[in-house]
């Protein structure tokens, strides 16, 4: 379902090269759930971010769905990732002038889903937060805001999730719900789920962990 061949990703930092990934294959199948573990600048976001099309790999190719990212001319790029991922981010990444319902109305649009309120308003309950549709992220706790953001991830259906710590700025009984809730919502939908966290306790949810290190992809 995703496939990494060959990847090869370096950085520039100043007038240094900084290789993180120099020859990196990976597989994950549908509905797997897989966490990356892995100290802080090993690569975990900077992997998140090349199977998410963000950035590009130096080469080397990304496989999602059969679909071949180098194949694909930017625009095209960015509507399947619109139409195939969701993101949940250790920051949140709501927007701040948008109440909840709308944030997670927001993927929906892009991809043009009809009533994209009603499934928004259901997801939003599934979450915990349906006395909280108008409120603004300012105006929401942690771990709510959390949830908001998981049911922005999930509002299109995509076949798969990215989380990059999505636990990580939560206290840890409020972590534990969230993680709850989006183990419990991709369950439902049989999403394929990329983890990035450095817990074991939530890794330990994972049919499989890994741990980057120099590069490549150990299983644990
Ligand atoms: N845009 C960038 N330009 C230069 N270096 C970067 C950039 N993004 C990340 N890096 C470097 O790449 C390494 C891996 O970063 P990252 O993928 O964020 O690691 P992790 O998420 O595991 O902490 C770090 O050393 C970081 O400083
Ligand atoms: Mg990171």
């Amino acid at each position: 379902m995703l496939k990494l061949e060959s990847l090869k990703k370096s950085y520039e930092q100043g007038s240094q090269k900084v290789d993180i990934f120099e020859n990196l294959n990976f597989h994950v199948e549908v509905g797997q759930r897989v966490a990356i573990m892995g100290k802080s600048g090993s690569g975990k976001s900077t992997l998140l971010s090349l199977i998410s099309g963000i950035i590009k790999p130096d080469s080397g190719d990304i496989i999602l769905n059969s679909t071949s990212y180098k194949n694909l001319k930017e625009s095209e790029l960015n509507d399947f990732r619109a139409t195939n991922i969701g993101f949940v981010f250790q920051n949140f990444h709501l927007v701040s002038y948008l109440n909840a319902l709308e944030n997670v109305m927001l993927p929906a649009k892009v991809c043009g889903i009809s009533n994209p309120k009603e499934k928004a308003i259901e997801l939003l309950k599934s979450v915990g937060l349906s006395h909280r549709l108008d409120h603004l992220p300012s105006q929401l706790s942690g771990g709510e805001k959390q949830r908001v953001a998981i049911a922005r991830a999930l509002i299109h259906n995509p076949k798969i999730i990215l989380a990059d710590e999505p636990s990580g700025n939560l206290d840890e009984e409020t972590g534990i719900a969230v993680m709850d809730k989006l183990f419990e919502l991709i369950e439902q939908n049989n999403t394929t789920l990329i983890l990035v966290t450095h817990s074991k306790d939530v890794a330990n949810r994972c049919e499989k962990t890994y741990e980057l290190i120099h590069g490549n992809l150990a299983l644990c």
